[in-house]
């Protein structure tokens, strides 16, 4: 598994996504969205609730909202506008925003993100926003997937973890060079310069957390109660999409993959990352990192995303899908933008005296 991850390294850098021909290109379509609202709000694991317990950072269609019941809203036909460059992808992606606790005084403020700018990151990834992947795997001869159906939706990761056993290796953090800053660093996702905890020293590129989200599903639930066992991880690629899903979700999906990108310059005085000790508390009051995770609810158009699929390694790859999929300007992604439902001060530019929604940081 080793091998072939690192094997992965170079198909993955900057050079390779820029070019279709590349065999590592022609795997997954990879596509930025912008920021369309940062607030507590979380339609599939606390539907209803306004506000909901902790802070998110949102990205897609804007038919977003409190309650996302499948039986009475499909975003891919209520959103008028989309964040995101593909304008038949309606979905919604959101993670959990990261704050800084200042050591000093004990008071918060949002780490702002920034555009991940490889390729044309920086044209339309304002207030950070984030990238989103759809792989197909990327070992084995059978490389179709079949797309979601409307009404499908998952989790990945699990916000109560505070220690490194039971995380999953496609959830993870690096620490970026100043170098890397704008590429948001090269190599495959998750590969040994990541870690699954927050990093322990300042990052002079900022940092970039990936989410990788499972690629198999039971071919049956569009949900689960606990939004994660209607999908499963292929067992022999812990990371990244192998062409064997496990009998108990044989259904081969598309890969998602998040990246985000935290702009932590203005927290990178050495003095707060002493002793092994880091600053960095993720919104749902983990100080760790573990229990970093990400929210998917599909919204694409009609067959668009199956169309994307089936194009890669023929009119698709990379961020080279504009044959296959309707692109709209960075301009236009950037307008797409929701007031928050709940208002408040999440902490942009500004120190709270505790995290949105009072929520406790706990280290178990
Ligand atoms: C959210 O859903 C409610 C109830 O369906 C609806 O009235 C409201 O217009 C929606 N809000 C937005 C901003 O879409
Ligand atoms: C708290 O500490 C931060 C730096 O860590 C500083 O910028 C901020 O002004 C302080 N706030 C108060 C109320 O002292
Ligand atoms: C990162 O934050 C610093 C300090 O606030 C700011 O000067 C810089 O422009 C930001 N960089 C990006 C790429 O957003
Ligand atoms: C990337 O930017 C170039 C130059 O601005 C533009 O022609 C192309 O359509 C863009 N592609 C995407 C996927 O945004």
């Amino acid at each position: 598994m080793v091998s072939r991850l690192l094997a992965l390294a170079p198909l993955l850098s900057p050079v390779a996504l820029g070019q279709r021909s590349e065999l590592g290109a022609t795997d997954f379509i990879r596509f930025g969205c912008s920021q369309l609202v940062i607030e507590r709000a979380d339609p599939l694991v606390s539907p209803g609730l306004n506000p909901s317990p902790h802070t998110h950072q949102i990205v897609g269609g804007n038919a977003f909202n409190i309650t996302m019941d499948p039986a009475h809203l499909d975003p891919a036909q209520t959103a008028t506008c989309t964040s995101c460059i593909y304008t038949e992808d309606n979905s919604n992606y959101w993670t959990a925003s990261l704050y800084f606790r200042s050591p000093e005084n004990g008071t918060f403020k949002r780490v702002p993100q920034m555009a991940n700018g490889r390729l044309n990151g920086t044209l339309l990834e304002q207030e950070g926003g984030l990238t989103v992947y759809y792989m197909r795997p990327f070992s084995g001869t059978n490389k179709k997937t079949v797309a979601f159906k409307p009404g499908f939706r998952m989790f990945a990761g699990d916000p109560a973890l505070r220690t490194k056993a039971g995380t999953y290796p496609g959830i993870c953090h690096r620490c970026l060079s100043a170098a890397e800053r704008i590429t948001g660093g090269s190599g495959a996702p998750c590969d040994r310069n990541d870690t699954p905890e927050l990093p322990n020293k300042p990052c002079p590129g900022g940092i970039r957390a990936t989410v990788i989200f499972p690629s198999c599903w039971d071919g049956v639930n569009l949900d689960s109660p606990d939004h994660r066992s209607h999908v499963a991880y292929a067992p022999t690629s812990p990371a990244l999409a192998g062409d064997k899903c496990p009998a108990s979700h044989p259904v081969r999906i598309p890969q998602v993959m998040y990246e985000i990108m935290f702009n932590t310059t203005q927290f990178n005085n050495p003095e707060y990352w002493k002793d092994g000790k880091q600053p960095l508390v993720y919104s749902f009051g983990d100080p760790t990192g573990y229990g970093a995770h990400g929210d998917y609810l599909f919204g694409w158009k009609g067959d668009a995303l199956q169309r994307g699929m089936d194009a890669l390694g023929k009119d698709c790859g990379s961020e080279d899908c504009t044959r296959v999929l309707k692109i709209q300007s960075g301009k236009d992604a950037i307008a797409c933008t929701k007031p928050q439902q709940a208002k408040e001060d999440v902490g942009t530019g500004t120190w709270l005296k505790e995290l949105p929604g009072g929520m406790p940081i706990t280290y178990s």
